[in-house]
């Protein structure tokens, strides 16, 4: 069975596209650096679907497998233009020294982009960051004021080095777990408290809503509640703009979401997953607080009862012991260490062990995500696909989806609908994987 559409009516990607990141921490600055050398030929893009992805188009016979970026009108990475906001003055180069991913020769051959990268004022406040005390922080007397800052931020960018088209991903630390209060029920509620200086807007909020009152797209990178509720819901339909997230899929959950759904698809059966990390970046200083903590916990925890379905395979899943550990090692740096002891069961109840020492790099697993996401969301935009961007759910732990409607998180199945979307913009057949075609039927 195939299924065929119109081809979209997509806007060309004419111009330069402007990238604002929050934060210039150590994703930030790893994506600018490996930006700069992709753009200069010292590297290629590795871990980017969009820039080496292929497609597959049509009946296996057709041997049609375009690359996504020829398939997609996507913006040229030529064209790309970053910024940052973040709470320390430090230029990119400062940051991405003391971030500490990148080799010398990486970091003095990208030296000239990562120092041209100077932070914006940073909208900040500490109770929503417990281990950070940031200076370069804007004041205002409410939090629209600070939103309304914003957007003139975002308005110079695009004055200033001519963009045409402007996206937002999230790469500053993860606040304080919340949860949705009153004030994000509706808009009118939302925009009454930032007039009020509403406690329970966290600063990601401000931003989210300055890139969405200006029809910015806003892909979510840590696990915040930030544009996950109504109320921001509610803005991104009303400006027509694409939303996203939550909490990059990187080391440890994205072996998690590759291995589960094998486990699940032959009936193997599991009585335990205990994941532990070693980390030391800032990222993993900032989650070291309980608050901090706590909201990644929720991300990472949700994982494995929606690959599994304990609910429905009672039997192989219904007991299943799941614990996540983040432990801040400061020795480690950036090169995190995450270990994974399974417990699982087959025939006649036997049980077997799998052990996963994930020797991983945050950042270099998280920079071509902050990549493809610009693009995507860039490319939804001109799509005139707006509210939540489930198909983007491939890219994050914890995928916001519309009210009521669980995640998936299976990584085929979001690979499948990633791809399946790209075929229903572009007007292409979706591939069932039926195959019945080959045969006769
Ligand atoms: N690296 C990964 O694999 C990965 C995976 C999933 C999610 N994340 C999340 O991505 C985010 C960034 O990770 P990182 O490793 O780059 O962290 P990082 O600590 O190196 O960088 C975050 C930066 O954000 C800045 N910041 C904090 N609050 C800010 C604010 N309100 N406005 C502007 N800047 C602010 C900090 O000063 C810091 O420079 C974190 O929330 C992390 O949990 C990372």
């Amino acid at each position: 069975m195939t299924t065929t559409t119109t081809q979209k009516n997509i806007k060309p990607a004419e111009g330069k596209l402007g990238v604002v990141l929050v934060g210039l921490g150590a994703i930030s600055t790893t994506f600018v650096a490996g930006l700069d050398a992709i753009k200069k030929g010292r590297t290629k893009p590795f871990g980017s679907l969009t820039q080496t992805g292929t497609i597959r188009l049509g009946k296996r016979t057709e041997h049609r497998s375009p690359k996504v970026k020829d398939f997609v009108p996507l913006a040229d990475i030529n064209d790309i233009e970053v910024a940052a906001w973040d709470i320390f003055e430090d230029n990119g180069y400062e940051a991405a020294k003391k971030a500490g991913v990148l080799h010398t020769e990486d970091l003095e051959a990208s030296r000239t982009a990562l120092e041209a990268m100077k932070p914006m004022k940073a909208v900040f406040e500490r109770d929503w960051v417990k281990k950070l005390d940031g200076t370069y922080v804007k004041s205002g007397k409410t939090k629209m004021d600070l939103a309304n800052q914003l957007m003139d931020d975002i308005k110079n960018f695009q004055k200033e080095r001519g963009v045409t088209r402007t996206v937002m991903v999230w790469c500053a630390s993860t606040e304080t777990f919340a949860a949705p209060t009153d004030v994000h029920k509706t808009l009118k509620d939302f925009e009454k408290g930032l007039e009020t200086n509403d406690e329970s807007i966290a600063p990601s909020m401000v931003y989210a809503y300055a890139a969405l009152k200006l029809g910015v797209p806003f892909a979510n990178g840590a696990p915040n509640l930030t544009v996950d509720t109504p109320a921001l819901v509610e803005l991104a339909n009303e400006t027509r703009t694409p939303i996203c997230g939550k909490d990059f899929k990187t080391g440890q959950t994205l072996m998690k979401t590759i291995l589960a759904p094998g486990l699940k698809a032959r009936h193997l059966g599991l009585n335990g997953w205990f994941s532990t990390n070693i980390l030391g970046n800032r990222d993993g200083e900032v989650l070291d607080d309980p608050g901090s903590f706590k909201t990644k916990e929720e991300s990472k925890l949700s994982v494995l009862d929606t690959i599994l379905q304990p609910d429905i395979n009672p039997d192989l899943y219904g007991n299943m012991y799941h614990k996540v550990r983040i432990n801040y090692y400061p020795p480690r740096g950036d090169a995190k260490e995450g270990w994974d002891n399974i417990d699982i069961f087959g025939w006649m109840g036997y049980p077997m062990q799998i052990k996963i020492d994930f020797l991983c790099r945050d950042s270099i697993l998280a920079a071509p995500i902050v990549l493809d996401l610009a693009l995507f969301m860039d490319l939804a935009k001109r799509a005139e696909l707006r509210g939540i961007q489930e198909w983007l759910s491939f890219y994050f732990k914890s995928p916001q989806t519309a009210e009521g409607l669980y995640p998936e998180h299976n990584l085929f199945i979001q690979e499948t609908k990633l791809k399946n979307t790209l075929r229903y913009i572009m007007g292409e057949e979706q591939i069932t994987h039926l195959g019945n075609e080959y045969y006769g039927m």
